[in-house]
């Protein structure tokens, strides 16, 4: 398996916690909850749980075997999996939809540095709700400081990208991921404790079908690839750091498990305290940094000292998801360039450092100085998030099931199943089916239904 001695993972949960790692991140923190709150709440919940079964976990499995099977990053995979034809379109398309989402994913990522500096300087203490939404729209909109974080965050990324997989990647998701569990939990109980927290729950629990329509569907989907980080060969790349005995079903439901519950506990710590302020749940991606710092306020008034140190671990922890997850897709693009233009790896690295650099500081601008340029009414930083997360990735989901599910040689995707015949494989006929029929199905008609086209 490991023919040019490729860089590997160093165990199965190293496996897991970096794939995990690369999952759980200010998608399932930051944007779950303001996209559920954007699109009515607990019935984008069902939907987005049914893409997460559905496409999700299939599509993952099928970046996990074509990552494993051409030992590549996905940028090469599909010219040693298909030599000679066009599907190397879908890996580059893949890096290319990374580099986009590091580039505004960095923006939000530094805003985590900036909330942890508030922390730790004690500047929560003694705010109201109203106070903590000027803070935010004064440091967001502030030309320089978010600036200062975002190049930040970069280096930081950079920093553990030039250092390899398994000492940088691994290491780094083994003991983060656990504190950043253990934390959640704890948020969840204050939250929900807090007064007036039963009309969040019930935002969470309580459907409301009548306000489902295409642009849910194409936000639930858009936001499972997104969560899942799928569609863009982020996964599959990972997958050529595997070793051959890793169970690749078994590590996509672990993934497609811990993500999910992530996501729904970070909605158990948003929207309870939200309306337990009066927040709207709608206010969008300053959601979090808004709601937050409340709740850490609130749950802990008698006990200011429990305040301070849980709001310090939590945007601690936050950042350090972020940083595994900017570190997946940096990876993508820097493995690219390395493997296929031949650039040492920190020549690549430097490249697309810089590069995210250049297209952050436009997406960091357009939430303050440059807001009013849009495009389709969105400013940079929504358009680069549109674009990605509703139109690339799922686009890159649809043509990879189609990949692996009619033209990939059924042998290789058994034998990746089964590792070679040891596994019993049991779940290979449910796999193709659902990546030749349902899969391109629905991501079609969801994409016909909402963009048809662009109305
Ligand atoms: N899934 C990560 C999160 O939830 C973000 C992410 C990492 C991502 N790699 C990706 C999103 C690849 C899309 C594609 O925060």
């Amino acid at each position: 398996m490991t023919k040019n001695k490729r860089a590997n993972f160093g165990s199965k949960l190293g496996v897991i916690l970096a794939s995990a790692g690369s999952a759980v991140g200010l998608g399932n923190i930051w944007r779950f909850p303001y996209e559920t709150g954007n699109h009515g709440g607990a019935a984008f919940i069902l939907i987005y749980l049914g893409c997460i079964i559905l496409l999700g976990l299939p599509i993952m499995i099928s970046e996990f075997l074509i990552g494993r099977h051409s030992q590549k990053s996905t940028g090469g995979a599909y010219s040693v999996l298909a030599p000679g034809t066009q599907w190397k379109w879908v890996g580059r398309m893949g890096v290319l939809a990374g580099f986009l989402i590091l580039s505004y994913y960095s923006v939000v990522a530094g805003w985590t540095l900036e909330y942890i500096f508030e922390a730790v300087t004690n500047s929560f203490s003694g705010k109201s709700a109203n106070d903590f939404i000027d803070s935010f729209n004064s440091f967001s909109g502030n030309p320089w400081k978010p600036l200062i974080w975002l190049v930040l965050f970069l280096l930081a990324t950079h920093f553990i990208i030039v250092k390899g997989v398994e000492k940088g990647i691994e290491k780094s998701s083994k003991i983060m991921m656990p504190a950043l569990f253990i934390l959640i939990i704890i948020l969840v109980g204050c939250s929900v404790s807090l007064p007036g927290a039963e009309k969040g729950i019930e935002f969470l629990l309580k459907p409301d079908f009548s306000k489902v329509n295409g642009e849910v569907f194409l936000g639930a989907m858009g936001q499972a690839f997104f969560s899942l980080s799928l569609g863009m060969g982020c996964l599959s790349t990972y997958a050529s750091y595997f070793g051959k005995n890793t169970n690749l079903t078994k590590t996509a439901f672990s993934v497609g498990i811990i993500d999910t519950i992530v996501a729904i506990m970070a909605g158990f710590i948003i929207f309870p305290a939200a309306f337990s302020v009066g927040i709207q749940p709608d206010a969008g991606p300053s959601l979090i940094f808004i709601t937050l710092p409340n709740v850490f306020q609130q749950a802990f008034s008698g006990a200011p000292v429990l305040a301070y140190i849980f709001s310090v671990m939590f945007y601690v922890l936050l950042a350090v998801a972020a940083l595994t997850s900017t570190i997946s897709m940096h990876e993508v693009v820097t493995a690219y360039l390395h493997e296929e233009f031949k650039l040492t790896r920190g020549r690549a690295a430097t490249l697309v450092t810089s590069g995210c650099i250049f297209l952050g500081i436009f997406c960091s601008l357009s939430m303050g100085a440059t807001k009013e340029y849009t495009l389709f009414g969105l400013n940079t930083f929504d358009l680069f998030d549109f674009v990605t997360a509703k139109i690339m990735l799922p686009l890159g989901g649809l043509l990879i099931s189609i990949f692996t599910g009619w033209y990939l040689d059924k042998k290789i995707v058994k034998s990746e199943i089964t590792n070679n015949g040891q596994l019993k494989g049991s779940i290979y006929v449910y796999l193709i089916f659902i990546l030749k029929y349902i899969a391109p199905v629905a991501i079609s008609f969801i994409f016909i239904n909402e963009l048809g086209f662009l109305k």
